[in-house]
C-alpha cells in the first residue's frame, strides 16, 4: 500500500514529466510491486500475462508524448490483487508503447483478438431489427446498453490536468446541451451537486458510483469532483457520463426487455456527439477507451433479469451464459452479489465485431436464457 502511496505522488505531475526511460523510483517501486504481484494468489490477466521477461522489456519504456511508464499501467492490478484485468492504459500510446502486455491481455479477454486481428468499421444497423426480449415482462426487469468515447487529443484519466477536466467537461456538456426532442435534458455536474440528490441518482442505477478502488489506485480519481458528471434526459432513459472512467459514456435505458430501442436510442445519441466531437481510434483496435475490456465498439449491453429456476446454480447459469458470450455479475453491477434472484447479464464480446453483431449476439443469448428458464419452470 505504501508504495502505491509513493507511486502516486511520484506519478502527480504529468504535464512537468519530460524523460525519454523510467526514472530509478519509478523502477525501483516496479520492482517491489512485481516482486509481490509473483508471490500472490492473484487471479489477474495481469498476472498471468506479465511475465518477467515481459516485465524486464517493459520497465524503463515510457509513452512518447506523456511519458508514462510501465507502473502507470499496472499500478491498479498491484495494488489491488484481486483485480480481474489489473492494467489501464494511461493515454492512448500506452496500448503502443506496452503492446508486449496489453495484446495478450486483450486477446484473453477479447477471444483470442490478435495481432492479426484488425476491429471491424462501426455499423450500427437498426435497433427495430430486434424484438423486445419479454413483452409480458415476466423475466427482464430493465435493459441498458452503454457505450464509451474518448476525445481525441486528451489522454486518458491519469494524465489529465484539472484543465484538462474543465475543458473537457465544458466541450461534452456544450454538445449535449443542444440535443432536441427525446435526447433534450440537463447536465449536472457533480461538483456541488446536493448529497441526497447524488445518493437518489445512484441507488437508481443512473449516476457513477463514487471511490472505485481499482480506478483510485490507477490514479484515475484526481481532482475528484472536478469536471465530472452526468446528462439526463427528461425520461431519464438517456444519460451521459463525463470524466469518470472514460471521457464520455452514452448511456440507454428501458424498462422491462425492449433491447432494439435501447439499442437505437443511444446509437442516435453518440452519432449526435459525434457530429460536434473527435474521437480516439486505432486502426486495429478500434474505439480507445482507459480500460483494454472496453476496446472495440465498446459496447456493453445488460439486462437485470429474475432467472429464479436456471439462476439456483449460479455456477450452471455461468456456464449456459459463457456459452453464449454472455457474463453474469451481481445486481449492482461489476463487483457485487445478486440481490432477490435478480441477476446482471451483459454481452462478452466488443472486439472484432461491429455494434449491430454485439447487440445481435446479445439478444440471442438472452433469448436463450429465457427459454432455458421456462424448460426448466414448466418441468417442476
Ligand atoms: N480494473 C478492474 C479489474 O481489473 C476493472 C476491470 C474492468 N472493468 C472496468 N470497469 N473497466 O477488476
Amino acid at each position: 500500500m505504501n508504495a502505491i502511496r509513493l507511486a502516486r505522488t511520484v506519478t502527480k505531475c504529468y504535464s512537468m514529466r519530460s524523460y525519454s526511460m523510467a526514472p530509478c523510483e519509478i523502477l525501483e517501486l516496479l520492482e517491489a510491486g512485481y516482486q509481490r504481484l509473483a508471490e500472490s494468489d492473484s487471479q489477474s490477466l495481469l498476472k498471468k500475462h506479465l511475465t518477467k521477461s515481459i516485465f524486464d522489456k517493459l520497465k524503463t519504456k515510457v509513452t512518447p508524448s506523456y511519458c508514462s511508464t510501465l507502473l502507470d499501467c499496472i499500478q491498479s492490478g498491484l495494488c489491488n490483487h484481486d483485480s480481474a484485468v489489473g492494467i489501464y492504459a494511461p493515454d492512448p500510446e500506452a496500448y503502443k508503447t506496452f503492446a508486449d502486455i496489453f495484446d495478450p491481455i486483450i486477446s484473453d479477454i477479447h477471444k483470442g483478438f490478435g495481432k492479426a486481428n484488425k476491429h471491424p468499421a462501426s455499423c450500427y444497423g437498426y435497433g427495430a431489427d430486434f424484438p423486445n426480449l419479454d413483452p409480458e415482462q415476466k423475466y427482464v426487469v430493465s435493459t441498458r446498453v452503454r457505450c464509451a468515447r474518448s476525445i481525441q487529443d486528451f489522454p486518458f484519466n491519469p494524465c489529465l490536468s484539472e484543465e484538462d477536466y474543465r475543458n473537457l467537461e465544458c466541450m461534452i456538456s456544450k454538445v449535449l446541451l443542444t440535443f432536441c426532442h427525446e435526447h433534450s435534458g440537463k447536465y449536472l455536474p457533480l461538483k456541488g451537486m446536493d448529497k441526497e440528490v447524488q445518493k437518489k441518482l445512484i441507488d437508481n442505477h443512473y449516476l457513477f458510483k463514487e471511490g472505485d478502488r481499482f480506478l483510485q489506485a490507477a490514479n484515475a480519481s484526481r481532482f475528484w469532483p472536478t469536471g465530472r458528471g452526468i446528462f439526463m434526459n427528461r425520461d431519464r432513459t438517456f444519460m451521459v457520463w463525463v470524466n469518470e472512467e472514460d471521457h464520455i459514456r452514452v448511456i440507454s435505458m428501458e424498462r422491462g426487455g425492449d433491447l432494439g430501442r435501447a439499442y437505437e436510442r443511444m446509437i442516435i445519441g453518440l452519432e449526435s456527439l459525434a457530429f460536434s466531437l473527435k474521437f480516439s481510434c486505432d486502426k486495429r483496435l478500434g474505439n480507445l477507451t482507459f480500460c483494454p475490456s472496453n476496446l472495440g465498439n465498446t459496447i456493453r449491453a445488460s439486462v437485470h433479469i429474475r432467472l429464479p429456476h436456471i439462476g439456483k446454480d449460479k455456477a450452471k447459469l455461468e456456464e449456459l451464459a459463457g456459452k453464449h458470450n454472455l457474463q453474469v455479475r451481481g445486481t449492482s453491477g461489476e463487483h457485487s452479489e445478486a440481490k432477490d434472484g435478480v441477476y446482471d447479464i451483459s454481452n462478452k464480446r466488443r472486439m472484432g465485431l461491429t455494434e449491430y453483431q454485439t447487440i445481435g449476439e446479445m439478444h440471442k443469448g438472452i433469448s436463450a436464457l429465457i427459454e432455458a428458464e421456462c424448460r426448466e419452470s414448466s418441468k417442476k
